[in-house]
């Protein structure tokens, strides 16, 4: 298929655009590069052996958007483009509305007058809030949102879904990510987050090459086995399969579909240290902080609808995760900058 891959010069995005490349699908990047490099493209040639198309442009540029919806031949679109820090949205709640809102309403508008309606749209284990159950299901029901960037998430899900309902010729695939970590076994692309990292991961890798001192961790007396947060972590290039395999949903006239991408298993905050630790035979000094404010203790996910309906399956266990992510972050210490 050909695909217009949004945010394409981003984390997911980057890994994203490697598997449909190897799958043998036709990849269009559109990017803006508000919080990523077009030498993250580069390195997926250098990967892939292929040259993708690119094109800087915002998704909120109607004209930019016809023009190439004009240009290409488009199957399909797979929607990263989106702001994504959780504390910024806090301060710049316009910003992240009209962003990721706006630009998806717009995108989608073009689409359809361009007769292109499907989408794969990242969406975030955030839509679930304080999770009603553990394993968190499809079936759980989403709840209220404590920052602007998990709103622009569920609200966008909903505008999807209403859109999709209005006119079935649509394919809408949501997949709600759990915490994404890990990087190409190339050590090629990978992570780059600007200033300092508010994701663990990052923060990790990050004290590993010694540009920070150590880790804070956010509270250890949550109802948790060792009182540390519980994430479901997902190798990167699993999730990136997860969009090729939903490509078949796609090619299936399937309508609507929502599927969790996680392995279904929760590790602490420790246990992230303990296993980075022993994969790369590296000390991270930590010392214990007070809560982050909107934590909650634990999510992970029920993985099986995945399994069953697309034949995802997460391969990379914990200590390929914390492998991978050192390899890119002790080759490439400032990220993309030289
Ligand atoms: P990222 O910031 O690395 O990638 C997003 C890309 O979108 C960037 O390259 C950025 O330049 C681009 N972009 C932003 N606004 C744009 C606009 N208006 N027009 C064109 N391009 C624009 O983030 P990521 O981690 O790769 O996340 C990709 C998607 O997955 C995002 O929608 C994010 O919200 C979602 N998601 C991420 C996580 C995570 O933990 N990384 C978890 C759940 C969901
Ligand atoms: N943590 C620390 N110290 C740090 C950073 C994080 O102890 O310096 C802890 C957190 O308290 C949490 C765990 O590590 O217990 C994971 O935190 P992250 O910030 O890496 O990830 P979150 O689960 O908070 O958030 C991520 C994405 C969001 C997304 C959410 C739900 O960043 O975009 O998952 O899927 F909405």
């Amino acid at each position: 298929m050909n695909i217009l891959v949004t945010g394409g010069c981003g984390f997911i995005g980057s890994h994203t655009v490697v598997e449909l490349e190897n799958a043998g699908h036709e990849v269009i990047v559109l990017d803006n590069l508000s919080n990523s490099s077009k030498k993250s493209l580069d390195r997926v040639a250098q990967i892939t052996g292929k040259t993708c198309k690119f094109y800087e442009a915002d998704i909120l540029d109607r004209d930019a958007l016809n023009k190439i919806f004009d240009t290409e031949k488009i199957d399909a679109v797979i929607h990263f483009a989106g702001l994504k820090a959780v504390g910024e949205s806090v301060r710049k709640p316009w910003e992240y509305y009209n962003n990721n809102i706006t630009g998806t309403l717009t995108l989608v508008d073009v689409m359809r007058q361009h007769g292109v309606k499907s989408i794969i749209f990242s969406s975030s284990a955030t839509v679930y809030g304080e999770p009603a159950f553990i394993p968190i299901t499809e079936e759980c029901p989403k709840a209220p949102c404590t920052n602007p960037y998990g709103w622009t998430k569920s609200m966008l899900e909903q505008i999807l879904m209403d859109i999709q309902k209005a006119d079935p010729e649509w394919n809408v695939v949501i997949l709600r990510y759990f915490n994404p970590i890990g990087a190409h076994k190339s050590g090629l692309i990978g992570e780059n987050p600007n200033g300092i990292p508010n994701n663990l991961m990052p923060y990790i890798t990050q004290v590993a090459v010694g540009k920070l001192k150590e880790l804070g961790i956010f509270g250890n007396d949550y109802d948790t086995p060792d009182g540390t947060g519980v994430r479901d972590y997902i190798h990167v290039v699993d999730l990136a399969d997860g969009h090729v395999k939903a490509l078949k949903m796609i090619e299936q006239n399937a309508g609507l579909k929502v599927y969790n991408l996680g392995t279904g298993k929760g590790y602490s905050v420790l246990d992230i240290v303990k296993n980075f630790e022993e994969a790369n035979g590296i000390k991270i000094p930590y010392v214990i902080k007070e809560r982050r404010a909107g934590d909650i203790a634990e999510n992970y996910s029920d993985a099986t609808k995945a399994k069953e309906e697309l034949g995802w399956v997460a391969q990379y266990d914990i200590k390929d995760m914390c492998a991978d992510s050192w390899n890119w972050q002790k080759n490439n210490p400032n990220g993309y900058d030289e």
